[in-house]
């Protein structure tokens, strides 16, 4: 089943308009260099999305957002649309991120609304599941992710509007990491409720990243993994040389 690789950057709340056009710039000329065989994404914060589309213009690196609110507008101060994203330039939006889970309190049913509201603007989505290290040590894990997509993937998403994330909250930031044998368990068990969700067809097309302190030495041993098939990364892709290493490394 061939998914194309997607080598996606969450850049957080990291980035002022110097070091996002340099690094955008650096992202730029490196994809261009060398024709590789997958997508790339990068997710600034909101603040810098116009100034990073402008810096990628001309290379093929999709815009993503990091969250959306689900209505198209109105009384919702702080707030972005999804709507506000595609007019914007971003085809993509990250939702349900762990982060925002824990800081902000977001459900699944919460994360699934948003995703609703996303594709219908036309954009795609990566929606985020893993489990905490409590989770881990009960058990839980393949438990959490189940319910995670079972309450968060909106009931009619497709492969073409969806993408799914598996990201362990504990391997988030801190250097550790499950195993690929860990990693590649939780992606199958995903991929086997995705096709009860959503058909086999939709499942066996669908993308589902790991994220969690991927790095380019550790790039190779995750992203080789038949059911994982491409990479959400956060501190590595805040340099352009990590970042473009993770996907060569990827050998994609
Ligand atoms: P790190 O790559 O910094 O561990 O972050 C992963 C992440 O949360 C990407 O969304």
């Amino acid at each position: 089943m061939a998914r194309k690789m997607l080598i996606a950057g969450n850049w957080k709340m990291n980035g002022l308009s110097a070091d996002s056009i340099a690094l955008a710039t650096e992202i730029k000329a490196a994809v261009k260099s060398k024709k590789r065989n997958c997508e790339f994404l990068v997710c600034p914060p909101f603040t810098m999305l116009a100034t990073v589309k402008k810096a990628l213009r001309g290379v093929k690196v999709a815009l993503g957002a990091q969250d959306c609110h689900f209505n198209e507008k109105g009384a919702h101060t702080g707030d972005v649309s999804p709507l506000m994203l595609t007019d914007l330039g971003c085809s993509y939006v990250i939702l349900g991120h762990s982060e925002r889970r824990a800081d902000h309190g977001e459900s699944n049913e919460l994360v699934c609304k948003k995703a609703i509201a996303a594709n219908k603007a036309g954009l795609k989505t990566v929606i985020c599941i893993g489990e905490t290290l409590e989770q881990r040590d009960r058990g839980e894990t393949v438990d959490v992710c189940k319910n995670q997509v079972l309450g968060s993937v909106p009931a009619d998403a497709t492969a073409l509007n969806t993408v799914i994330a598996y990201e362990p909250v504990w391997a988030i930031g801190t250097g550790k990491t499950p195993t690929a044998a860990d990693v590649e368990e939780v992606h199958a068990q995903v991929r086997k409720v995705l096709a009860k969700k959503l058909g086999k067809a939709q499942a066996n097309k669908m993308r589902i990243l790991y994220g969690g302190s991927v790095k380019p030495a550790n790039a190779k041993e995750f992203l080789s993994l038949p059911d994982v098939d491409g990479a959400l990364i956060g501190g590595a892709s805040l340099k352009s040389t990590d970042f473009m290493a993770i996907a060569d490394n990827a050998a994609c």
